[in-house]
């Protein structure tokens, strides 16, 4: 039961996703409406936040108490309406597809208070977009949290054309008060992390396509070379459709090369999504805990080449006005646990081979898309790079 003073906030679709960003809000004081379409999802959402805030209270992180009241703050339904009323913030995780996240806004638009501010978690989409399906595109933000939300260290706040500063000010207090770092984006497919991540994603698919290497032994690399996840298992760990469907907005938006790759393609086909069904590009194991991979048998390949590929994209990132030098670096080393950011990279970089290297890349791959930037083509970096 919600008390006078709370405040709430409604979290609609309690997915992979979802149930994560309502157990933040619940950790930092909101009473929740956590919303699916049916009982079935929100009973395994609900439950996921019990089995996880269950682990914060084993790691002394929270007191049993507070774990029990943490849970009474919480509410489940499969009614928008009721999920909607009286609250201040909407943070919708539905699948990442535009007319569906649209027609959701539509409807919070009309449920919802006219002073709440509705945010998308989308990986990808256009805020403005979303928000010119309300009638309050300034009160419209992305939220984007990192899986999982809970442990998220960063949150990337998205600014759409009609997003007004009392709205982004909304946003970076929302994210304090949840001990997360904010950084801001303007409104461009994939934002800052996604979309400097998104071609070396690209790249890595086209290698499973050649069958180049094994996952298991590209994984086993990039584990022994100290990343918290393979490249193959976090496609797999992100869910393949959310892939496919952002490859295809890519592709819509970007360029066509990021068309999605034949075995992602086949693997959606056939509903194998990665650890949220079972089976991907993995098996994984029963409760979705992690493949094991055999690191005595990493494949020869430089991870460095995703790193490069990422300084290029981070570049057109900058020259697009898109982010800062600095919430760049502090993205992509929080978001995707990069040990340095692109441009603490570059600046030791020899922008001659790196130049090459990409257009060896493109060359190779026949996707323009790896093609080096013109001021790395020109070794012309502007100052504002120096960190
Ligand atoms: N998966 C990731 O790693 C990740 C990371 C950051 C952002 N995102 C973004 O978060 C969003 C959700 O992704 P996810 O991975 O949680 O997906 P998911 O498939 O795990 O969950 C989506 C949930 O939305 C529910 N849903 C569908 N239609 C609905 C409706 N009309 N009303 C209420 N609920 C509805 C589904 O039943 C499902 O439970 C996407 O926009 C995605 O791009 C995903």
């Amino acid at each position: 039961m919600k008390s006078e003073k709370m405040k709430k906030v409604s979290v609609i679709g309690a997915g992979h996703m979802g149930h994560g960003i309502a157990e933040v809000a619940l950790l930092s004081d909101y009473f929740v409406s956590l919303c699916d379409i049916n009982e079935d999802i929100v009973a395994k959402g609900k439950a996921m936040i019990d089995w996880s805030l269950k682990k914060f209270v084993e790691k002394s992180k929270i007191t049993e108490k507070r774990y029990k009241k943490l849970l009474t703050n919480l509410e489940t339904t499969i009614d928008l309406e009721r999920a909607a009323e009286n609250t201040i913030l909407c943070i919708e995780a539905v699948p990442e597809r535009l007319e569906l996240k649209k027609d959701i806004f539509r409807k919070l638009d009309t449920f919802s208070p006219k002073h709440a501010i509705l945010a998308s978690n989308t990986s990808t989409m256009s805020i403005t977009e979303i928000g010119d399906a309300t009638q309050r595109p300034d009160k419209v933000v992305g939220l984007h949290f990192p899986p999982p939300a809970v442990l998220a260290q960063v949150i990337e706040i998205v600014r759409g054309d009609k997003t007004s500063e009392s709205t982004i000010k909304f946003a970076i207090d929302f994210t304090e008060r949840a001990g997360k770092v904010p950084i801001i984006s303007k409104d461009s497919p994939g934002f800052i992390c996604n979309r400097i991540m998104a071609p070396s994603m690209l790249l890595i698919q086209l290698m499973l396509d050649r069958k180049e290497y094994t996952p298991a032994k590209i994984d086993a690399a990039a584990l022994n070379m100290g990343m918290i996840m393979g490249p193959y298992e976090l496609l797999d760990y992100i869910g393949l459709d959310v892939v496919y469907d952002s490859s295809k907005y890519y592709a819509e938006r970007l360029s066509v090369d990021y068309s999605p790759s034949q075995t992602i393609s086949k693997l959606v086909e056939k509903n194998k999504l990665g650890r949220k069904t079972g089976e991907g590009i993995y098996k994984w194991l029963p409760g979705g805990k992690r493949p094991i991979i055999d690191l005595s048998d990493p494949a020869d390949f430089d991870l460095m080449d995703l790193m490069r590929v990422q300084i290029n994209e981070a570049v057109k990132v900058l020259e697009e006005g898109i982010a800062t030098v600095q919430d760049i670096d502090i993205g992509m080393k929080l978001h995707y646990h990069n040990p340095w950011g692109p441009f603490e990279l570059v600046e030791n970089m020899n922008l001659g081979e790196l130049s090459r290297f990409l257009d060896n890349l493109a060359e190779t791959y026949g996707k323009e898309v790896f093609r080096p930037h013109k001021w790395i083509q020109d070794k012309t970096l502007p100052e504002r790079i120096k960190v």
